[in-house]
């Protein structure tokens, strides 16, 4: 089977190319590394194309996938230009779409929870939705856009809203790695961990690795859909802290301070039924499980590579 991954070199797309090419399906990454790190992909052994997937000359340049997978979006919630981040996510998807019905590939993409803003949790795919910024409004037309083809074409497409997603290869993303990380760092360096008065905020945050196996699962779908990837269960950050103090055998008391975004999500949490129903999907990691998982990476990857915020 040949995959093409767009966004590889990111966080979660570096993860599945690396899963796809261990499970043997041969793999091209399409990746401009707007975001994107090299330090991601140097055990991948496939051919990296370093171009934006609005510019790259499909019908040229990229062999012929069964499975599209689309991960690469402006990923930084920060970017508040409007025109820029819809361009870049919402026409870059387009580009995919129309390469995918003139190859018959099927489409998985990554689509996301902030599509939901504050609406009330558990989130429900069909609930409805309030993006509070760019990036979030980008996804959201991505999934209107495929609620309605779908209907019209021949190929097989499911949107994954995933949730928060944490674990190895997400360090260049610097401020907008997941919490995880950067309490992590803090944390490593003995400085109190600091978060949003007073932690009580909650969010459902899923390893990468049951990630992964989500986009592999939607890959054998037969049924078109948008579904929820998250854990079922928001984590809150006081939570988070403990479960870090426990892996890392500290004792560190969180440090409260305002928060300073007038368009945070205060409660995420995935209703996971849709997953389960589309593409047979339901998390293998704990929360527990997952910090530890990550936790021993980063410390022996440490020694390797500096961590950095
Ligand atoms: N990490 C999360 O918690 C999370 C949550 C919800 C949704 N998502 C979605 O998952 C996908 C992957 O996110 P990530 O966390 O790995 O972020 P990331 O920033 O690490 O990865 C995105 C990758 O896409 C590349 N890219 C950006 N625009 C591109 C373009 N126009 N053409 C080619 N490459 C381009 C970047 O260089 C980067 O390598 C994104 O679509 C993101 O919106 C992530």
């Amino acid at each position: 089977m040949r995959a093409l991954v767009t966004g590889g070199a990111g966080f979660i797309g570096s993860n599945l190319a690396l899963e796809l090419e261990k499970q043997g399906w041969k793999v091209t990454v399409v990746d401009n590394f707007f975001s994107g790190d090299f330090k991601n992909l140097t055990t991948f052994k496939g051919e990296v194309i370093p171009e934006n997937v609005l510019d790259v000359d499909w019908a040229i340049r990229v062999p012929r996938p069964d499975v599209i997978f689309h991960q690469a979006a402006i990923t930084d919630t920060t970017i508040l230009d409007q025109k820029f981040m819809v361009r870049e996510n919402f026409e870059g998807f387009h580009k995919i779409l129309k390469f995918a019905i003139k190859n018959k590939a099927k489409v998985v993409y990554a689509s996301s929870a902030g599509v939901y803003g504050n609406g009330p949790a558990p989130q429900k795919v069909n609930q409805e939705l309030f993006p509070l910024n760019p990036y979030a409004f980008s996804k959201y037309l991505m999934d209107q856009y495929v609620f309605d083809l779908a209907k019209h074409v021949p190929i097989t497409i499911v949107g994954l809203r995933y949730f928060n997603v944490f674990g190895p290869r997400e360090q260049h993303k610097k401020k907008a790695a997941s919490m995880i990380y950067q309490l992590y760092l803090q944390m490593k360096e003995g400085r109190r961990p600091r978060i949003f008065k007073f932690g009580e905020q909650k969010r459902d945050h899923i390893y990468v690795k049951d990630v992964v196996r989500a986009n592999i699962l939607a890959a054998e779908s037969k049924k078109s859909g948008v579904v929820n990837v998250g854990t079922g269960r928001g984590t809150s950050f006081n939570e988070l802290v403990s479960e870090l103090n426990r892996s890392l055998g500290t004792l560190l008391e969180p440090e409260y301070f305002d928060n300073p975004y007038d368009f945070y999500q205060t409660d995420t949490c995935a209703e996971p039924q849709s997953a389960k129903e589309l593409i047979g999907f339901k998390t293998e990691f704990s929360f527990a499980d997952a910090v530890k998982d990550y936790v021993t990476w980063l410390e022996s990857r440490s020694k390797l590579v500096p961590v950095t915020a």
